[in-house]
């Protein structure tokens, strides 16, 4: 179609930050605007390849650690080909997650470099706009318990904090910071302003290929 495509907007931060919250009012913003929106999110855990991911985090099963990063990249390239059509089809997708925790997760691992972990997603449709959900450790302790999932516990979660820093350095990516700590219509008003920017600008841009 010769129309205007959408955007692809990633929300990504540490445990509790409120991401899937506000990966869901920002949808429900853009369409009540006009703005055609759908939800995605990372990783999808309905797949053959998502249900296997799932059960690692559930620790129902284990899996080894390459073995595992790997699945969560095929999680995403399995997508790529709905990603590319919803966008043409000039719909903006929401992402809950994508590339970035992907490295950051696995690198916060021992014996894991960022650089390694980012390869299996180059090349994969570049975000118009990544959005860091920043929060405190302290203030992350406030919101409560953690989960019982992988992964969920402060020592590595702060691992990740930093690798999400290390990553966001790169000049390639239309990072943005979000102050997560203000109340959820703040953080929602700001949000909605970056992607409606975002949208605008991307409309007439081909998508980009991320990391290369
Ligand atoms: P969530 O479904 O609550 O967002 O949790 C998914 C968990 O998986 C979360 O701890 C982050 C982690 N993760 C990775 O380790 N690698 C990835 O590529 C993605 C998308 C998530
Ligand atoms: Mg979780």
């Amino acid at each position: 179609m010769a129309g205007k495509r959408g955007a692809l907007i990633v929300l990504e931060g540490v445990d509790r930050a409120g991401k899937t919250t506000q990966c869901s009012r920002l949808v429900q913003a853009l369409q009540q605007s006009g703005r055609p929106a759908e939800m995605m999110r990372f990783p999808d855990r309905t797949t053959t390849i998502g249900k296997l991911i799932s059960a690692y985090l559930e620790k129902k099963s284990d899996l080894e650690d390459h073995t595992v990063h790997l699945l969560f990249s095929a999680n995403r390239w399995e997508l790529v080909p709905l990603i590319k059509k919803k966008l043409e089809q000039g719909i903006t997708l929401v992402v809950d997650r994508y590339a970035f925790s992907g490295a950051a997760f696995t690198s916060a691992k021992p014996g894991f470099s960022l650089d390694w972990c980012m390869q299996p997603d180059v090349g994969l449709p570049k975000p118009d706009l990544v959005m860091f959900l920043q929060l405190s450790p302290a203030e992350a302790a406030l919101r409560g318990q953690f989960g019982q999932e992988r992964y969920e516990t402060s020592a590595f979660q702060n691992m990740v904090q930093q690798k999400f820093e290390q990553l966001m350095k790169d000049p390639t990516v239309n990072w943005q910071v979000i102050d997560a700590a203000q109340n959820i219509e703040s953080v929602h008003r700001d949000i909605t302003a970056h992607s409606v920017n975002a949208i605008k600008e991307a409309q007439n841009l081909p998508v980009g290929e991320l990391w290369n």
